[in-house]
């Protein structure tokens, strides 16, 4: 029979559950969310930390999407659906408690490594709403005695009203996203209309629909690009993307960058140069997004640079701010003021270029969105008429 003390401690837990739960479904920031429902589960549970992963149903994964201690070791780390405790709660879908997971069998041992968090006990639930799996919820080391069923109960309140906040902040991450991209298709395609238009013109000259067809080429490319950088930004926005964290050799992915853009500013009669400093250790990060990053950047800096100008792509390690910088100069037409507080903005551009220089006004809301996922942060300098600086920071495990 439960004394009184832990009756009202249920009923206390349950008042803050209800007001835990009221403050979720007002938070759309799939990010911000999932941190306020891990904070809570371990608060309410009483354990020293709690996680989320999310669940791929396509590929049959799970992965780490928020933790209370997430270092950018773990964010995004795949945990295999068969040998692992969260995959068997996916399995199975009930929740489980397991008072030493790491001599378990079902126990996956990366993860533990990632956290260095040993866990002497765990509580996880799963993630489910209107049957469909979203990933499983886990406190982890109660902080005096062990898991109850009680808190099991309550980590399973949270957790279905968590589910539906997910839910919720994905679908409005997607209508608010298509709204916007349906609204910048237009200009393309009333672009591409009026090109087709005076192509069927009777007295269009070969001149005039040779202009044309430069018209359609740009705009049915600057359509392809779009769609590509609008997926990777919905993906990334809705959590649906997966970051594959591997040890990053720096020196060497600077290095494939910088080869990758060398012929373009080539033809364009830019000097390329690539430093390196020589404290730059190793970072955690998805090869392929940095990379993507990067490029983004030094495609910026080859379209709205000058005649003969210059590019400079620096990689640095900062030891006192444990940070790892990775710049991208220019010495091209500069952002004014009142444009450099909006370039990050999905579709912005700077109107006095827009059509001089094709783009979509998306590469640098990716930029921010993988930066972002690698828990760290850019910063952009710039002086009119001079030139450009973007310096992205991640953080340094060194
Ligand atoms: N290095 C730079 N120098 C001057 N202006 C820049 C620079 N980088 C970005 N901008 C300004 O910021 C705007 C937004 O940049 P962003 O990379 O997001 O889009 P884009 O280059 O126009 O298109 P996309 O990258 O999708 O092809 C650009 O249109 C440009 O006006
Ligand atoms: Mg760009």
């Amino acid at each position: 029979m439960p004394n009184n003390e832990q009756k009202i401690s249920l009923l206390s837990r349950y008042q803050r559950l209800i007001k835990i739960a009221g403050d979720l479904t007002s938070k759309l920031d799939l990010d911000i969310l999932l941190l306020e429902i891990v904070k809570a589960a371990a608060d309410i549970t009483g354990a020293e930390a709690a996680s989320i992963l999310l669940y791929d149903a396509v590929k049959e994964e799970l992965y780490f999407q928020a933790a209370t201690n997430l270092d950018t070791a773990m964010r995004g780390m795949i945990v295999p659906l068969h040998n692992s405790i969260a995959g068997w709660i996916v399995r199975n879908r009930e929740p489980i408690i397991i008072d030493n997971p790491q001599e378990d069998d079902r126990h996956f041992q990366p993860v533990g490594k990632a956290t260095q968090l040993p866990s002497r006990s765990l509580l996880g639930v799963p993630l489910i709403t209107k049957e469909k799996m979203i990933g499983v919820l886990e406190a982890i080391n109660k902080k005096t005695g062990v898991f109850t069923l009680e808190d099991q109960e309550v980590l399973i309140a949270l957790g279905s009203q968590a589910a539906v906040a997910i839910e919720n902040s994905r679908l409005f991450q997607q209508s608010d996203l298509i709204g916007e991209f349906v609204h910048e298709l237009r200009t393309p395609l009333s672009s591409l209309s009026a090109a087709t238009h005076l192509l069927r013109h009777p007295r269009a000259s070969q001149e005039q629909k040779d202009k044309m067809f430069v018209v359609l080429e740009t705009e049915i490319n600057r359509l392809a690009e779009m769609s590509t950088s609008f997926l990777d930004l919905a993906r990334m926005e809705s959590g649906r993307s997966q970051f594959k964290f591997e040890k990053l050799d720096l020196r060497s992915l600077l290095r494939e960058c910088s080869d990758l853009v060398e012929k373009e500013a080539k033809d364009k009669r830019l000097d390329i140069s690539l430093e390196i400093s020589e404290y730059l250790p190793d970072v955690y990060g998805d090869h392929d997004k940095m990379k993507q990053a990067i490029i983004n950047l030094l495609s910026n800096a080859i379209k709205y640079n000058k005649e003969e100008g210059q590019i400079i792509l620096r990689g640095e390690g900062v030891p006192d701010k444990k940070e790892i910088l990775i710049m991208v100069s220019d010495t091209g037409v500069g952002i004014s003021e009142e444009h450099i507080e909006h370039i990050f903005e999905k579709f912005y551009r700077v109107p006095t270029y827009s059509d001089k220089v094709s783009g979509t006004g998306l590469g640098l809301a990716v930029v921010e969105q993988i930066i972002d996922g690698h828990g760290g942060y850019i910063t952009v300098e710039s002086e009119f008429g001079i030139g450009t600086t973007f310096a992205i920071h991640l953080p340094s495990s060194e």
